[in-house]
């Protein structure tokens, strides 16, 4: 397909500005709007033919429906947000133009798209769903077309059940009353990695790992599940039954 216009709300900075770089990369003219820095949004959303809303969790939704209102119908819009239910709805509402939901399942970190799962939602329209996954194809990524709600679904096994995990090991170490660099002397490279882990989910930005618990509809049902295998596990522990968890693990 010839050079499209393509901007970034959300651009300047995460996982927006790795898409930035890409779509440069592929030869597409990429403007883009930061909170601090770009282009304003009308100004992003009037000169582009696909608008993309990569910001926070949080000011998603404000910012669809600031800049939805302003597209044609032959436009697309976009969002890379970790949750796809809400923010399809919101688009939908907010615009006349296509919309599909997009979930990239890897952080600004990745140096290539190749080997990289991501997941695409569409809402509205066919115009643009073959020239995105032509584009993901042609740069090795495994392209999924699902709904959101299958989406977020699987999110709260993939990326709910994993940060639950990492959060209660990290509140159970800060209440066990040892000091980290006690533990160092006798860490595994297992503990060493899930300490990392902790420690990104414990770091700067704590809201998008906040947000994919609290907002995932599917997160209550999956708890129950969870605190029944506690139950189950703790039981075996406190009679000390140790052929109990074996025979628990082996359990097909
Ligand atoms: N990071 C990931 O690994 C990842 C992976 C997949 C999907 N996502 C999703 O992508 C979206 C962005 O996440 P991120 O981690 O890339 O976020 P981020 O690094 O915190 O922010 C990215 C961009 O949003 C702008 N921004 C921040 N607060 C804003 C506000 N209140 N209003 C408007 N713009 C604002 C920032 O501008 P300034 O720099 O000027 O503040 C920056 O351009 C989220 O929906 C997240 O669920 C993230």
């Amino acid at each position: 397909m010839n050079k499209v216009e393509i901007g970034i709300i959300g651009g300047t900075g995460g996982i927006g500005k790795w898409f930035a770089d890409f779509f440069t990369r592929t030869d597409h003219t990429v403007l883009v709007s930061g909170r601090t820095g770009g282009i304003s949004v009308p100004e992003l959303v009037t000169s582009c033919r696909i608008v993309i809303v990569a910001v926070p969790i949080a000011a998603t939704l404000d910012v669809i429906r600031r800049a939805g209102p302003l597209l044609p119908e032959d436009a697309l819009l976009m969002d890379l947000t970790s949750l796809k239910e809400e923010p399809v709805k919101a688009m939908l509402a907010a615009t006349r133009a296509e919309v599909i939901g997009c979930h990239p399942l890897f952080g600004p970190d990745v140096p290539s798209p190749a080997g990289q799962n991501i997941v695409l939602c569409p809402a509205r329209g066919n115009r643009w769903l073959g020239f995105l996954k032509g584009i993901f194809d042609e740069n090795g990524a495994r392209v999924r077309v699902t709904t959101p709600a299958e989406h977020d679904r699987m999110m709260a096994l993939i990326q709910g059940l994993t940060h639950l995990d990492t959060i209660l090991m990290g509140l159970t170490l800060r209440d066990s009353g040892v000091e980290s660099s006690e533990l160092d002397a006798f860490s595994t490279p297992i503990f060493r990695t899930k300490q990392a882990i902790a420690a990104k989910v414990f770091g700067p930005r704590p809201g998008l790992y906040a947000a994919l618990l609290a907002e995932n509809p599917n997160m209550p049902a999956l708890l129950e599940i969870f605190k029944r295998n506690l139950a189950l596990v703790e039981d075996l522990i406190q009679r000390g039954d140790a052929a109990g968890i074996e025979a628990l693990l082996k359990k097909p």
